[in-house]
């Protein structure tokens, strides 16, 4: 049985175009689904839309549209934006859907036949923009800590999910379970939220319906938030398919950016005890991409577009840097000049300049025949060394220290090149070694790097002759030096990735 790997991100609230914020985190779960169907294991990728709930509600009335045509819009434009990212999401979760429906309902009715949910009154301060109740000691400055907006006081009767009994329960998992949340700052945030003790939270709401309708108690919705971490389940069959939820669960990794670090980190787990089934076995938590030190957001003004930076750096342009340049964990500031140079030097004079230099030499000193490799070439052993420390930077979630490695590879095979300037030399022997060397350089690192940059890897593939694509080789076998053939038709074509001017100051 091969292993299983299921990834996940959130699932997007539809009031919101898709930015480059929700494109960081999407393109990492890709490059790691990819990275990982490529050791052969079966996985399953999930994103999706967060469609219930009082701001979506709110947003469809400022639209003058019903909350069903807000959600289906958005849901669309992200749809597509995935699609333009070359995103392989196996699945696409809306939560209007009827397979959610019936999902979030055995899910909350096993947590109330645990007894866990009980009646009550809720009055609070609540932000709509998280959809989340704060008390007073939350507030920054009297609003929301998150968004910095008024927060607003709401009165209702509710169902009550009892988190204050999972706090020992909580720390017990988090104590047997070390590596549950990364990295190490974000686990000790949640486990700080933890030990300042636990309330109940309200899981039901009266005063909207545009939610999942509690299933005992008629003139209730689910709050927003608690159909929505259900989404995770409901994908992988929870409710419908046991028998796949049981195959796939124990596999789940969740990643997610630091504002719903508490939803996903304390009151997931505690559901997920509450219903009886293991909480996630991985939560990966993100900093925030900031745009000149801010967060980005609509009324800010500052949103960056995926399709914009598409335009001026092409898909695989795009999915490198937030790979490469934002490492997993921290926040990272966006800037354009920045991303304007990592291309250049990585992509243009890296990567694109290996290919172009193989293919030149190739085509006037080889017949454009590349020659196989030397089963001795010294770039055999940087290639293994590359291979671990790439497959541990994936394995870590970590793309940016995985990448650094394909590419400290790749930075190897350019100066070999300049270490024998086979462009200087006769036509023979000797150039056949040095040329045969650095097409297996690019055999591999077109495999290695696919996760990241998948059309230029494809078309490196192409180029030196290869038949398939790097997507469907398997590691480590195809890490393996010395499986390019030789023999092969090598074809010059195209820079792969132009240079790019920055733009004149000012
Ligand atoms: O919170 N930097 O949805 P959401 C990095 N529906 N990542 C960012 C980001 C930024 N500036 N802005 C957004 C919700 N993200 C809920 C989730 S899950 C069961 C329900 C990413 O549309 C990041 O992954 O507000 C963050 O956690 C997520 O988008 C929030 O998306
Ligand atoms: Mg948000």
């Amino acid at each position: 049985m091969p292993e299983r790997f299921y990834v996940t991100t959130p699932i997007y609230y539809v009031n919101d175009v898709p930015h480059i914020g929700h494109a960081y985190t999407t393109v990492t779960a890709d490059a790691l689904a990819r990275w990982h169907r490529l050791l052969g294991e079966e996985v399953t990728f999930l994103t999706g839309t967060d469609e219930h709930g009082l701001k979506v509600a709110r947003s469809a009335e400022a639209n003058g549209i019903t909350p069903q045509e807000q959600a289906d819009r958005t849901s669309a434009r992200f749809r597509e934006v995935w699609e333009l990212l070359d995103i392989t999401n196996d699945d696409f979760i809306r939560t209007t859907e009827d397979r959610h429906t019936v999902s979030v309902q055995a899910f909350m009715q096993a947590i109330f036949d645990n007894g866990w949910i009980r009646k009550g009154t809720y009055a609070g301060l609540y932000c709509v923009a998280c959809e989340a109740y704060y008390t007073e000691a939350d507030l920054v400055d009297g609003n929301c800590p998150i968004h910095g907006r008024p927060v607003e006081w709401l009165e209702e009767d509710n169902w009550f999910f009892e988190l204050s009994k999972f706090t020992q329960p909580l720390l017990d998992w988090y104590e047997a379970n070390p590596d549950a949340v990364q990295p190490e700052g974000k686990r000790n945030e949640a486990l700080g939220l933890i030990r300042q003790g636990l309330e109940d939270v309200s899981v039901s709401r009266t005063s909207i319906d545009w939610g999942v309708p509690v299933p005992w108690d008629e003139g209730h919705v689910f709050y927003v938030w608690y159909d929505a971490l259900i989404n995770y389940a409901t994908a992988v069959g929870y409710g419908s398919d046991s028998e796949r939820f049981a195959q796939w669960w124990p596999e789940v990794h969740h990643l997610l950016g630091k504002d719903i670090l508490r939803f996903h980190c304390v009151y997931w787990p505690a559901m997920c005890l509450a219903a009886g089934i293991e909480p996630p076995k991985k939560l990966a938590v993100h900093g925030f991409l900031l745009v000149g030190g801010e967060k980005m957001s609509k009324t800010r003004l500052n949103q960056i577009f995926p399709a914009d930076l598409v335009a001026d750096f092409g898909v695989d342009g795009f999915r490198y840097h937030f790979l490469r340049d934002t490492p997993f964990g921290p926040d990272g500031d966006f800037s354009y000049e920045q991303m304007v140079t990592r291309y250049n030097t990585d992509l243009a004079n890296n990567l694109g300049n290996l290919l172009a230099r193989v293919a030149t030499v190739v085509t006037k000193k080889c017949g454009g025949i590349g020659p196989a490799p030397s089963p001795t070439s010294p770039l055999a052993d940087v290639v293994a060394e590359a291979y671990e420390a790439t497959a541990a930077g994936w394995q870590a979630i970590a793309p940016s220290v995985a990448l650094e490695a394909t590419w400290r590879l790749i930075g190897a095979a350019n100066a070999h090149l300049e270490a024998n300037e086979p462009w200087k030399m006769e036509p023979g022997p000797q150039v056949d070694a040095v040329m045969g060397d650095a097409l297996e350089v690019l055999r591999i690192v077109a495999v290695l790097a696919s996760p990241a940059v998948p059309r230029a890897c494809e078309q490196v593939w192409q180029r030196i002759g290869l038949e398939g694509t790097p997507c469907d080789q398997r590691l480590p076998e195809a890490a393996a030096w010395g499986a390019y053939p030789g023999g092969l038709a090598v074809e010059k074509g195209a820079g792969l990735f132009p240079r790019i001017q920055a733009p004149a100051a000012g």
